[in-house]
């Protein structure tokens, strides 16, 4: 057949072009099937603890994610100011991820054991006691309000559903570990734990 032939008749050409796209769609498509899984593995990434679990709760309820990313993306300029760049392995107990795109704060992806506990306590009453031009807002209720964690054991059993790897051990320790706990310490255990898979 000669190529005029083809070029003549869309149709043909139509038909054609599904064929090879089809192909490389295929070629691209069809090992994903065959993997367990498409994450590398990364030691040390766990679940959240069942008090850091309620803290990323917090987190989200307070909007922290309108301002602060949680992804580290592989530029220089990234990576000199944050650290090592985010690994898919790292978000992958996270339901939802936090990755995020708006900036208005820093990138908390591996904020984790930067300060100590008592810095965060300090930032989250008044950041600009710390940074004075800061312009987060004050969360001071975080430090009165007791964490309200009766649906802890719930929020495990839904996140194994979804292959967060919480034993029937860990669900029924978690309890305890909420216990008698303000907001605040639920929100900084949360902040801790970020990024300390990898270090610099
Ligand atoms: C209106 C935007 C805004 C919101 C909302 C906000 N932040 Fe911030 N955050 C900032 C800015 C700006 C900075 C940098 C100045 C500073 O340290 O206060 C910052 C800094 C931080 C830092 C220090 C990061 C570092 O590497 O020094 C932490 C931790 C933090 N924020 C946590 C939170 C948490 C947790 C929440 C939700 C409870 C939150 N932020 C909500 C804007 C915001």
């Amino acid at each position: 057949m000669k190529h005029e032939a083809i070029e003549k008749n869309s149709l043909l050409m139509a038909i054609l072009i599904t064929c090879v796209i089809s192909v490389g769609g295929l070629v691209e498509i069809t090992p994903l099937f065959f993997l367990k899984s498409t994450i590398p593995p990364l030691e040390g990434v766990h679940p959240y603890t069942p008090l850091q679990l309620e803290g990323r709760d917090i987190y989200i309820r307070e909007g922290c994610y309108n301002c602060h990313s949680q992804m580290i993306r592989p530029f220089r300029a990234e990576t000199e100011r944050y650290g090592p760049y985010s690994k898919p392995a790292e978000s992958m107990y996270d339901h939802p991820f936090q990755w995020g795109s708006k900036r208005t704060g820093p990138d908390l992806a591996r904020v984790g054991k930067k300060y100590p506990d008592s810095w965060h306590v300090q930032h989250m009453d008044d950041p600009r006691s710390i940074v004075p031009e800061s312009v987060m807002p004050r969360y001071p209720w975080l430090a009165r309000n007791d964490l309200d964690a009766s649906h802890v054991q719930a929020k495990m059993r839904a996140l194994r559903t979804v292959g967060v790897p919480y034993t029937d051990a860990d669900i029924a320790g978690a309890p305890p570990q909420v216990a008698a706990k303000k907001e605040l310490d639920a929100l900084i255990a949360y902040l801790q734990s970020l990024g300390t898979a990898v270090r610099r």
